[in-house]
């Protein structure tokens, strides 16, 4: 297999930097276990001094994590790297990761720093964070920007200080394939104590070339790619962990080195993470996409019919599509039901919790023949939902729909524990079904983005609706989840609206 490329997931941490994307506690447990059954190397669990919210969940990924090593971000600040430790005292495995810009941009116009004073701010908190952990990486933000010489410096210095990755970050997707890879050798040939940690890459996709930079940098020393699922991450994304593990694993004859994820578990975790996260995959997106294995035109299905390498390059299996078994049906009982869900990484805290999902999943198995285990997420998803700061609560919908005739629907809120009514008509029965809760709540939101998707197939599947909100420049998604897709629409915007109305205090990492 030749050497081994790191895979660093950071969905948990610039993942929920994208507009929206913030997650519960125990929605990041529930990733990470998915990420650790996928055998990513590091999860980057979050930025424990963000909020005490973001620490707790820090805390709760390293506790339940075994098989991966669990990592916090840092600012070059001792009092981040302290909150960091924290945080991750917990873990089987820990890594703190620290970072400060390099760039003469960053430094003059953010830091207000001059160089040797971000060198000494580096070289410091590395030193702190390995009071901790041996496990220390340093990352120079905005490195596709920053001056060569300055960089060498930074590196070595940081490499003596005890850094065990280096992780060179294309901050904002500036760089062009062929200049990062050579920068990368640049770097390695430069530094004199290079050999002393691995070489790691970190890139943004804002000219859509994430993937493309993080390969050239594989080709030319990296050993450890930090990426998403989905490509989730801040503004166009970061480069996309399906992408490169996949491109790597493929193209054997071209890498030197290889990776050790179960790549059968990358669909069931792109799903969940596009569940939890409210941004929907895009069909023909590569790897996890609805249509990145259908063969559209004639001459294809005839092809891979005869031989599925004619215009297969990957088989579906490979990457998990048909991994969604059915699980439970009907007749299943409650320990059939917390069993699969404690696999899957979901726990109850008490019985009461549990009982409430359990009557959620008898309600949907009414419904719906056979339950997968992506209908399981999306019901432990909504149950969550109901009990996260729920100033409303859809009571019931009703919705009239007829050929010729103007939709009407008839919603009942519960606002702030007290019953409302609207009814309004729309010019279908989801735009009246919102018309009727704007009625009863006018919160003066934006809608920005509204997508249906099946969460598994058949007519009796689940509709997944995503809705984006946007009030006073702050994004929210929100998520529903039902066999009727009016009703799903519904809950997805109530579940926006009282995520709006719940108050944020957060540091943002690179603010
Ligand atoms: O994009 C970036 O520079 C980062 C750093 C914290 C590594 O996310
Ligand atoms: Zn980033």
């Amino acid at each position: 297999m030749g050497e081994k490329l790191v895979i660093f997931d950071t969905t948990l941490r610039d993942g929920e930097q994208s507009p929206g994307a913030s997650m519960t506690r125990e929605e990041k447990v529930r990733i990470a276990k998915a990420l650790e059954r996928l055998r990513v190397d590091v999860i980057e669990a979050g930025f424990p001094i963000a909020s005490i919210g973001d620490f707790e969940a820090v805390k709760a990924v390293a506790e339940a994590v075994k098989d991966s090593t669990v990592c916090g971000l840092a600012r070059a600040l001792d009092q981040d790297i302290d909150r960091a430790a924290e945080a991750l005292h917990g873990a089987a495995a820990a890594r703190i990761h620290t970072f400060i810009a390099t760039s003469p941009i960053h430094m003059q116009e953010k830091l207000h720093m001059s160089p040797e004073q971000v060198l000494e701010a580096a070289v410091r908190a590395v030193k702190r964070a390995r009071q901790y952990t041996d496990d220390v990486e340093f990352s120079p933000e905005d490195a596709g920007r920053s001056d060569i010489e300055f960089l060498c410096r930074v590196l070595e210095q940081v490499i003596d200080a005890g850094a065990k990755t280096v992780n060179i970050a294309d901050t904002v997707g500036y760089s062009l394939p062929y200049r990062f890879g050579a920068l990368i050798q640049d770097l390695r040939e430069r530094v004199p104590n290079a050999d002393k940690a691995v070489f790691s890459v970190h890139c943004h996709n804002d000219l859509g070339l994430a993937v493309a930079n993080s390969l050239a940098a594989v080709l030319h020393g990296a050993r450890q790619v930090e990426c998403t699922i989905n490509g989730l991450g801040e503004r166009a994304g970061n480069a996309a962990l399906e992408e490169i593990v996949m491109a790597v694993r493929t193209r054997q004859d071209a890498f030197p080195c290889n990776v050790t994820v179960d790549t059968t578990q990358i669909v069931p975790c792109s799903r969940l993470v596009s569940n939890i996260t409210g941004f929907p995959v895009q069909p023909n997106k590569a790897i996890v996409g609805a249509n990145a294995f259908a063969h559209e035109s004639g001459i294809h299905q005839d092809g891979v019919l005869k031989s599925r390498e004619t215009y297969e390059i990957m088989s579906a299996e490979d990457v998990g599509w048909g991994a969604n078994r059915m699980v439970l049906g009907k007749l299943s009982g409650r320990n059939a039901f917390r069993t699969r869900l404690n696999e899957l990484g979901v726990t109850f805290n008490s019985e009461e919790a549990l009982n409430e999902t359990f009557s959620r999943f008898k309600a949907l198995a009414d419904k719906k023949r056979d339950i997968y285990d992506e209908d399981l997420q999306a019901l432990v998803t909504e149950t969550n939902l109901a009990t996260e700061n729920e100033r409303y609560r859809l009571a019931s919908l009703k919705v009239c729909s007829e050929t010729g005739e103007t939709p009407t629907a008839t919603v009942v809120l519960s606002a702030d524990g007290v019953e409302k009514t609207g009814v309004a008509k729309g010019s279908g029965p989801v735009d009246a079904a919102y018309r009727a809760i704007e009625s009863i709540v006018a919160s003066g939101c934006e809608l920005q983005l509204y997508s249906v998707s099946n969460i598994t197939s058949g007519t009796d599947a689940q509709g997944e609706v995503t809705v984006r909100l946007k009030k006073n420049g702050r994004i929210v998604n929100g998520q529903g989840a039902d066999t009727d897709i009016v009703i799903a629409s519904a809950k997805a915007y109530v579940h926006a609206l009282n995520k709006i109305a719940s108050p944020v205090a957060r540091t943002h990492p690179q603010v």
